[in-house]
Formats: structure tokens, C-alpha cells, sequence
């Protein structure tokens, strides 16, 4: 074996490249490259497969929180809270629509957002709005008592699922059981397009419809606007690729999560500890996330790397901590956990269909680092 990467994209299905590209020229044959049968059958499945009332497609999962924080109705200086501990696009989403984002901190344990601190946070700032995010195909979980404790105060809670599609906390779909959610289908996410695009899942009908016409302009009908919105509607190709991605989501997650529970299971007892989700949440397998001394991190990855493996590192750095914070930033909790994670965790190989020679691969190579 000449080595894992830390992520590929090729591992298809027998059949699904040639059934895609049917599809392709069918679409190229009937002109049919924005909206259509495509985006409405996607939309239903999303629906259906999360329990949501509504999913509307969308460009990206970046613009799907920015339409999210539009559709509820967060405005020029509204205060709206976030983990320090995410990807970019949450806290650049929040300053985009003209809101000023307050950073807070993770449980170090969990890796997300906790009750207490998310109570104090609320308390200390009272925000408009807060973003909550489930990252590495995990859910917060306190979820639920985040939930009902936003919405006691007011609180309107919008949860970036971007990683987590299919993910489930106390038995029931995140995306589906938010007040409002979003997703990204990036490439690389579970459930990935063939280039970018995102959805937002509600079941609230004001809130889908404001989403629906924000992503197109605003529009109440082909030339009248009842909203300044913008373009982010998503294209035919994008739909179908996701509608034939769809039928194989299933298989696809489970060899994730037999990927992450392998590492789980053999990589015991050493300075690398891998971590799974909380008791209540059942992961989507996006991550193999493990955690150990910031100072041994380098080196291994360095004699991972020369074993031709990839490693990655999500996030390596607080939010609250980027350049690009300055001037933005109106608050933050900070108890030094979202740095501390960034420092001390590692991710693994993962991505759908590994082989259980490329999963022994690297648990031998992790071994053989710790054992030298
Ligand atoms: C947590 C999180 N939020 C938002 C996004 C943004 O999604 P997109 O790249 O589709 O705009 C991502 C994608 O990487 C993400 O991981």
C-alpha cells in the first residue's frame, strides 16, 4: 500500500457516473438548467429524508445561513451569537447580512457548544440570534436544552448543519428537528454535489417561503419583488447529481462510520486518542476526529505524511482569533477551549468506501509512530 489520502472523491457506485451523465444530457437536451423536475424532486427528498416541512435548495451552504439569518429576520446590527470553534463561513455569514457576531466557546470535552456557557452567553450579550453548529458529522448534545432555552428567551436559533446531514441527536434529525437549518453540499461533505450548493430546512412556512424568494431575488412574481434579495439558487446539474447521490446515501454513511468506529476500536492506549460523539447523538461518519498533546502533533503528521497519509487538522484556529475578525468581533466568551482544541486535534483518513486494508494501513502507521 502506497498510502491513504486524508480525503478522496472517487469512490462512486458501479453505475452511478453513467447514469449521472444520462441525466446530464437529458437535461443539456431539454434546455433545462435552472429550477425544474431536478431541484423540485430534490427538494422532496431532502424533506422527506429529514423530516423538515420545507428544504429549499440553494448556491451554497454559505448563502444558505445567510438566508436563514434573512428569512428570521436578523438585521443591520443585530447581535447574534456563535461557536468560536467553526468553519469561517458561519461568523462571515452573520457579518454579511450586516449583524455583529459574538464568539462563543466550546465544551472541551464535546467539542460544541454546551448548555451552561450557551445560557451565560445568552444572559450576558441577550443576542437577537444565535447560530449553532454540529461539526465533524456530530450535534451538539445539549441540543435540545440549547433549543428550549433560546426560544424561552427569544432567541431566534438558526443550526448550521453544513456537517452534519443525517445526523441524528436523541433519535431524530437535527436538520429536521431545528427551527430553521442549513447544509452545505460542498464536494466534500457527506452528501456532496458536483460543485457547490446548500439547502435550508424549516418548518415554519413564513420562514421557507421568505427563504424561497430571498434566493431569488426577492421575487413575488417573475418581475415583482416584494424583497431585496439575491441569486442563490441552485442549478439543475447540482440537482441531479444530488438526487443520485441520494440513493446511496445510506451505504455510503454506514462505510463512514465503520471507518470512524474502526480507529475507535483499534487506536486505543496511545498519545492519540479518537473521540466519538456524545451518547444521544448518532454521527454521520463526515470525521474521524482524535485528540492529543499539542506539542506531538507535527511529528505526527510529518510520519504519517511520509507514510503517504493524509491527516487533517479541523479547525486549526478560534475564530474570534482571525485576522479577518477585526472590527467585527462585539463580544466573545472565551474560556481558552476553542483554542486549545484547535491545537490539540487531529483528523484521519475518512471518506466513503475505505477499504479495511487503507483503515489497517493507518492504524499500523499511527502504531509504529508511537512505537519508535
Ligand atoms: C460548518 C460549516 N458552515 C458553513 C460552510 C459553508 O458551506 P459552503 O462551502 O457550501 O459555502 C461549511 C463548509 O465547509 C461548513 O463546514
Amino acid at each position: 500500500m502506497n498510502g491513504v489520502p486524508f480525503i478522496t472523491l472517487n469512490r462512486f457506485e458501479n453505475g452511478f457516473k453513467e447514469n449521472f451523465l444520462n441525466g446530464v444530457e437529458e437535461l443539456f437536451n431539454n434546455t433545462q438548467f435552472v429550477g425544474g423536475p431536478q431541484v423540485q424532486m430534490l427538494e422532496e427528498t431532502l424533506a422527506e429524508k429529514t423530516g423538515a416541512k420545507f428544504a429549499i435548495g440553494c448556491a451554497n451552504g454559505t448563502d444558505a445561513i445567510q438566508l436563514a439569518l434573512r428569512a428570521v429576520d436578523v438585521k443591520k446590527d443585530d447581535k447574534v451569537l456563535c461557536p468560536d470553534m467553526t468553519f469561517w463561513a458561519t461568523f462571515e455569514a452573520i457579518v454579511n447580512v450586516g449583524a455583529n457576531p459574538i464568539t462563543v466557546d466550546v465544551n472541551r470535552e464535546t467539542l460544541h457548544w454546551d448548555f451552561e456557557t450557551f445560557k451565560q452567553a445568552v444572559d450576558e450579550f441577550k443576542p437577537n440570534a444565535a447560530i449553532m453548529v454540529h461539526l465533524y458529522g456530530w450535534a451538539s448534545p445539549d441540543t435540545q436544552k440549547i433549543r428550549e432555552y433560546a426560544a424561552s428567551k427569544n432567541v431566534v436559533l438558526i443550526e448550521d448543519g453544513a456537517q452534519c446531514f443525517d445526523t441524528k441527536v436523541d433519535g431524530k434529525s437535527v436538520l429536521g428537528t431545528a427551527a430553521i437549518a442549513t447544509t452545505s453540499f460542498y464536494p466534500a461533505k457527506v452528501l456532496g454535489a458536483s460543485g457547490d450548493a446548500g439547502a435550508v430546512f424549516t418548518s415554519n412556512e413564513t420562514w421557507a417561503s421568505r427563504v424561497r424568494s430571498l434566493g431569488n431575488h426577492g421575487r413575488t412574481s417573475h418581475y415583482s419583488y416584494g424583497l431585496v434579495g439575491f441569486n442563490s439558487r441552485i442549478g439543475a446539474y447540482e440537482a441531479l447529481f444530488l438526487n443520485h447521490s441520494l440513493k446511496h446515501i445510506d451505504a455510503r454513511l454506514e462505510s463512514r462510520r465503520k471507518a470512524v468506529n474502526y480507529y475507535y476500536e483499534n487506536l486505543q492506549g496511545l498519545p492519540l486518542k479518537p473521540i466519538k460523539s456524545a451518547d444521544n447523538v448518532e454521527e454521520n461518519g463526515y470525521c474521524a476526529v482524535a485528540m492529543i498533546e499539542p506539542a506531538l502533533r507535527a511529528a505526527l503528521q510529518e510520519s504519517l505524511k511520509e507514510a503517504g497519509i493524509g491527516t487533517g487538522v479541523i479547525y486549526p484556529g478560534a475564530m474570534s482569533m482571525q485576522e479577518g475578525a477585526d472590527g467585527y468581533l462585539a463580544g466573545k466568551i472565551d474560556n481558552g477551549n476553542a483554542h486549545y482544541v484547535s491545537q490539540a486535534v487531529l483528523n484521519l483518513p475518512c471518506f466513503a468506501y475505505m477499504t479495511d486494508q487503507e483503515l489497517a494501513y493507518v492504524v499500523e502507521k499511527v502504531k509504529a509512530h508511537f512505537a519508535s
